[in-house]
């Protein structure tokens, strides 16, 4: 049999084909705008995701036999914000993950309401791009919006309710809502009180393995597919780059380098960071995570490229690179503000250290590196807490790089193990989609038969000492810093 994974990321959709063995047989994406209305706010028109993903979908399935597919899933942009009037209409574009205008309403949550209820409740404390304050925002701002909506709904969500008409949600999106129970698996009454939201605007919760639906006839005769076939739940799309890089179970990490950049720590047992500085999450096979989340990764390094230097050419950008752990120059990566761990959307990316001698390959060998020090960041947090990480898998359109694949292995100290597809969430898509038709038993056995380690990059101890002072440098920058970025 066939299973689609479909990844709605944020600057495209990317539609992947597996075999029952777990064979990728195609992939492609299709892009979509997205708009930055002010400094900080990011939004995109949902029906840009639906139309793109149709078009794609025609694409995929244009030389394959269309009777063999069973099962669709996705992988999906976590915590955007999409409002359905009382026809199922979109209300207003969506707010996206890295949209920064909430700082009001996280401040009321994180203050007024509190840190410790907030996470007594849901396990995590409110960050910009979560859903819960965004709906506030749409409550204060736009109370003519907030008043005709009828349902509330997570990107990836929407587009499983375009193919099969049922309003649902999986647990590990539902997570990065701030309304959800993450222990318990459930909506938090408390949070949709505090909200102003009734339980019929939620959507369904179900495991990211279980099937929700099948296409509606409509959309099976436009594809040219049975409406057999299933559509499950999926996952948020760092839960479905773990599936996909096989980051289940326990004490399993996965980086993902993509627009955003984030370190993945699964766990079989629910547990907080009692600083919440990491967020604590359900995970796509049943059981938990840990995550830090920044919001600039790969893009750092594409607006470095295409909107400064002007080239498409990164590799020979990164082939004048020629001195490890030895730059002068430091750059914080913080474009769109900063998630984990700092919790500020005022922070904004700088270069600092440039002299006369300073030459464009250590500003481009400075912005890999400020990713890879702001990750970092997130994963000393989890060393704080004792967890022992010595390996990751990494995934993601800057794992691409040989380059950055070293400079990350260095700077965390930690074997990177390069897996043979680095198509993280689309594949752990369609993994899901397999589960959910009974092709595996279950996540664990789909991530056991199907991913791969083709090489492992160590890191070299020389080098990655001449990172860890460098670290000391770069970590004392964000907090000098701080006190600007908020005049700013
Ligand atoms: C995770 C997060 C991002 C988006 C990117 O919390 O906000 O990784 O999911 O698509």
């Amino acid at each position: 049999m066939l299973y689609i994974g479909i990844d709605l990321g944020t600057s495209a959709v990317k539609l992947l084909l597996m075999d029952g063995e777990g064979k990728i047989r195609k992939i492609l994406s299709r892009e979509y705008p997205i708009y930055f209305p002010h400094p900080g706010w990011s939004e995109q028109n949902p029906e840009d995701w639906y139309d793109q993903t149709v078009e794609g979908l025609k694409e995929l399935l244009a030389d394959c036999d269309r009777s063999q597919v069973a099962g669709i899933s996705f992988g999906g942009q976590m915590h955007g914000l999409v409002i359905l009037d009382e026809n199922d209409r979109v209300i207003r574009p969506a707010l996206l993950w890295n949209d920064g205008r909430t700082a009001e309403e996280c401040d009321y949550l994180n203050q007024v309401i509190g840190k410790e209820k907030l996470s007594a409740y849901t396990a995590n404390i409110s960050f910009t791009g979560f859903t819960a304050p965004k709906i506030l925002w749409v409550k204060n701002k736009e109370p003519e919006h907030f008043a005709r909506i009828k349902k509330i709904m997570l990107p990836k969500d929407y587009i499983a309710y375009r193919l099969t008409g049922v309003h649902c949600t999986d647990v590990s999106d539902a997570s990065g809502t701030l309304l959800f129970d993450v222990k318990n698996r459930c909506w938090s009454g408390e949070m949709m009180e505090i909200c102003g939201v009734r339980r019929e605007q939620l959507a369904e919760i179900y495991e990211s393995y279980e099937t929700v639906g099948t296409l509606l006839p409509s959309v099976a005769r436009e594809l040219d597919l049975s409406d057999q076939v299933k559509v499950a739940a999926g996952a948020g799309d760092n839960a479905a780059a773990a599936v996909g890089t096989g980051t289940v179970g326990d004490g399993m990490c996965n980086i993902s380098l993509g627009t955003s950049g984030t370190i993945f720590i699964s766990s079989k047992t629910f547990g907080v960071d009692p600083y919440n500085a990491l967020h604590a999450f359900a995970h796509a096979d049943g059981h938990y995570h840990l995550m830090g989340c920044m919001l600039s990764a790969a893009s750092c390094n594409k607006w470095w490229m295409d909107d400064i230097i002007g080239t498409k050419d990164y590799g020979a950008e990164q082939a004048a690179i020629e001195k490890l752990g030895e730059n002068h120059v430091y750059f914080l990566p913080y474009l769109m503000g900063e998630r984990s761990p700092h919790n500020d959307p005022d922070a904004r990316g700088c270069f600092i250290g440039m002299s006369m001698d300073t030459t464009r390959a250590d500003m481009t060998q400075a912005v890999l590196e400020g990713v890879a020090f702001a990750l970092r960041d997130s994963l000393e947090v989890a060393r704080a807490l004792g967890i022992r990480i010595c390996r990751t898998k990494i995934c993601g359109g800057g794992a691409k790089s040989p380059l950055w694949k070293k400079i990350i292995a260095n700077v965390l100290n930690l074997k990177v193990d390069v897996i043979e597809s680095e198509e993280g969430p689309a594949l752990g898509g369609a993994m899901l989609a397999a589960v959910a038709c009974g092709e595996y038993k279950n996540v664990e056995e789909a991530a056991e038969r199907i991913v791969r380690i083709i090489d492992t990059v160590e890191p070299d101890p020389a080098l990655a000492a001449k990172y860890d002072k460098r670290y000391e440098s770069f970590k004392k920058i964000y907090p000098a810093c701080r006190p600007l970025f908020a005049k700013l």
